[in-house]
């Protein structure tokens, strides 16, 4: 189903936009954008709706199979694509501290993006259609089934740590906007 990488080459791409401009602010203040302030927020902000954008598309499209809301490759090109530059702007929203709470929401997303790395390359050892319908036959059967008990494997621990994540980042979000925005 995934028949080219070109989802990564464009989430590097938006890296090293995002990676510039943060450079710029990092130059021109000659500080560290902090998490709470305009370039903070509008970091955190829109890397937390890429994730949750994550969250939520591909699965809705999952379920929805035949439906013409395109293809399931493109939605996990986009699921790979957000679920990459998403964590990345909120990495540089952190300004580089990982106290408390927000540190632990913080090492739960670089495990889902590790843990969805690794998913990748399990997923792509069963051949499927670009609508993510396994191809019968394409591989020999005692391979396929291996690569079917690894997926499920994964699955059990990629799901939990998704939910851990935003039930988390919710009660950070609750936490400093009450905190470190209102009460300012
Ligand atoms: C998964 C998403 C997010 C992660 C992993 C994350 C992580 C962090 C981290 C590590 C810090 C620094 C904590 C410290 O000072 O030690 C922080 C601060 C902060 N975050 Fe987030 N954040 C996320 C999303 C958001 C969103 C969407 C908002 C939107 C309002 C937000 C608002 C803030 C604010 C206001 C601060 C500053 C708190 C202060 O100055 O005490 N965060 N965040
Ligand atoms: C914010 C980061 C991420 C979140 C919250 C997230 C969440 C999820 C969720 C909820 C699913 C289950 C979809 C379903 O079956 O309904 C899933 C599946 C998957 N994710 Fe992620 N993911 C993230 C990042 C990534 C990354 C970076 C990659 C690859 C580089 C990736 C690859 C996959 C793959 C291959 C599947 C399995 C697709 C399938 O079985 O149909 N994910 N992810």
């Amino acid at each position: 189903m995934l028949r080219s990488n070109i989802e990564l080459w464009l989430a590097i791409l938006a890296g090293i936009v995002i990676t510039a401009v943060y450079a710029l602010v990092v130059f021109t203040a000659r500080e560290i954008p902090a998490a709470g302030e305009l370039f903070g927020h509008v970091l955190g902000i829109t890397g937390f709706f890429m994730m949750l954008m994550t969250e939520t598309l591909y699965s809705i499209r999952k379920r929805m199979r035949g439906a013409s809301w395109g293809r399931m490759s493109f939605w996990l090109q986009f699921h790979i694509f957000t679920g990459l530059v998403g964590p990345y702007m909120v990495l540089l929203h952190t300004s580089w501290k990982f106290n408390g709470l927000a540190g632990a929401v913080t090492l739960l997303t670089v495990i889902i993006v590790l843990s969805g790395v690794i998913g990748r390359y399990i997923f792509t050892r069963i051949p499927r259609t670009l609508d993510g319908m396994e191809i019968e036959g394409a591989i020999p059967e005692a391979m396929l089934r291996q690569s079917r008990r690894l997926m499920a494997l994964w699955y059990t621990i990629h799901i939990p740590i998704g939910m851990a994540l935003f039930i988390s980042a919710f009660v950070h979000i609750g936490g400093a906007i009450y905190y470190a925005t209102l009460l300012k």
